[in-house]
């Protein structure tokens, strides 16, 4: 590869600075020209570039299963998170009890809301025309309206909450400056999940998804403890947070930045849909997720050994030329399989709520925030390993018009 210093192909590593530095040339080139990379970093890993060979792998949850654990070089001491890092058929038997709680039919019965809590959140800033976008907007709105409408966890845990995912994900800096998952972020969330639930099973039911995660019982298997129900409620919380908030962030970087853009979607809101889809794709917040082999194989002619660890790079599957074309933004492009949300058996619990959010959120910023664009003057920083998230955004706007 010609972009930087390293052989991506052959010793490829999320931690290098040059990733975060060059992370769209590494990953398009990688996705074009090499579908099966390998990384010797920690453990080892075969990693998946192109849209075949991710796809592939997600397909076939047999073979490559997500049970031994789905982040990539699994720091010792994060709990499980569950369902995500579990097999079927107990995997199915959760997401059977889950899913009603997260379908198109309950989504839809939040949009009233979800647009008031929009509105409410810019009208905290709106007269000073400018904001911090993630502190004031992307990373509150997903956790209130979470908070609110589905899981019930107290409003004034969420920065807590906040702290401790952001933590997690993104809190070891390294010397070096990659960036390091945390296990005390994860311990702080599964406290909250916890407590929550020994609350909830101490009060009358009222029939919703922490009830049914308190009395989910599986027919075949060991007993399900309270620790297996915390794990679940715990990556509940964790994966309805962040990830809508870091593609809402991805989604105002990048049309304060194509004002051609931008004025196409202020003029005709039918088409947001599509952009939210390219946004989901482009700026796609699970960089890469592990599988382990359970059997030897082959992807795309190279073996894979029984216990082999697997790194599937969604993020470069997105850019891949072959499936994508110009993996430029592009939200006339008439087929958009992107894999944003995965594929196969563990796709996405919350996929209808993330859209939802996002197509509101975004028309009432188009309305709210006249001619947003980033201040100059202050810090934008993005940071990057397994995940890829705008931790700052400021932007700037004109006040006039600016009320609800
Ligand atoms: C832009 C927003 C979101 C993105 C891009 C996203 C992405 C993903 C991806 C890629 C997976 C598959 C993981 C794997 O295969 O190992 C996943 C699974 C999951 N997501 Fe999301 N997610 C988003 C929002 C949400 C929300 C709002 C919730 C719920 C509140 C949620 C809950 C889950 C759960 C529970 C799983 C595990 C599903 C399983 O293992 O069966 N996600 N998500």
């Amino acid at each position: 590869m010609t972009v930087t210093s390293r052989d991506w192909e052959h010793d490829f590593d999320f931690d290098d600075p040059e990733f975060h530095a060059s992370y769209y040339e590494i990953l398009r080139e990688l996705a074009a020209k090499c579908p099966v990379a390998h990384s010797s970093a920690g453990d080892g890993y075969t990693a998946m570039m192109s849209y075949e060979a991710v796809t592939t792998v997600m397909r076939d949850a047999e073979t490559f299963q997500s049970g031994p654990g789905f982040i990539i070089n699994r720091p010792d001491g994060i709990p499980k998170m569950l369902p995500i890092e579990m097999d079927d058929p107990r995997h199915r038997a959760w997401r059977v009890a889950l899913n009603p709680y997260f379908g198109p039919a309950a989504v839809r019965q939040w949009e009233d809301v979800t647009r008031e809590l929009a509105s409410s959140l810019v009208d905290g800033f709106a007269a000073d025309g400018r904001c911090e976008f993630v502190g004031d907007f992307s990373g509150p709105f997903p956790a209130m309206l979470i908070s609110r409408q589905i899981l019930h966890f107290p409003e004034e845990d969420i920065p807590e909450l906040r702290h401790n995912i952001h933590l997690g994900v993104f809190g070891i800096v390294n010397p070096d400056g990659s960036r390091e998952f945390d296990p005390a972020g994860f311990v702080g969330v599964l406290q909250n999940a916890r407590a929550l639930l020994e609350r909830r099973s101490n009060e009358p039911p009222v029939d919703d998804i922490i009830d049914a995660i308190l009395t989910f019982e599986v027919t075949e298997g060991e007993p399900v403890t309270m620790d297996e129900r915390a794990q679940i409620l715990y990556t509940l919380i964790f994966a309805g947070l962040d990830t809508t908030t870091s593609t809402l962030a991805g989604a105002m970087f990048h049309l304060a930045g194509d004002r051609e853009l931008y004025a196409r979607l202020c003029a005709d809101r039918s088409l947001i849909p599509a952009a939210i889809e390219e946004f989901l794709r482009y700026y796609t917040p699970g960089t890469c997720f592990a599988r382990f082999a359970s059997q030897d194989t082959q992807v795309l002619g190279v073996d894979i050994k029984a216990g082999d660890q697997v790194a599937i790079f969604m993020a470069a599957a997105n850019l891949d030329p072959k499936e994508f074309g110009d993996p430029q933004i592009d939200i006339d492009r008439e087929v958009n399989r992107h894999i944003s949300f995965g594929f196969g058996p563990h796709r996405c619990l919350g996929s209808h709520l993330a859209r939802m959010t996002l197509r509101v959120a975004l028309d009432v910023l188009l309305d709210r925030l006249p001619n947003f664009r980033v201040d100059e003057s202050e810090t934008m920083e993005v940071a990057t390993n397994q995940r890829r998230q705008t931790l700052r955004l400021p932007l700037s706007f004109d006040v006039s018009g600016t009320s609800s």
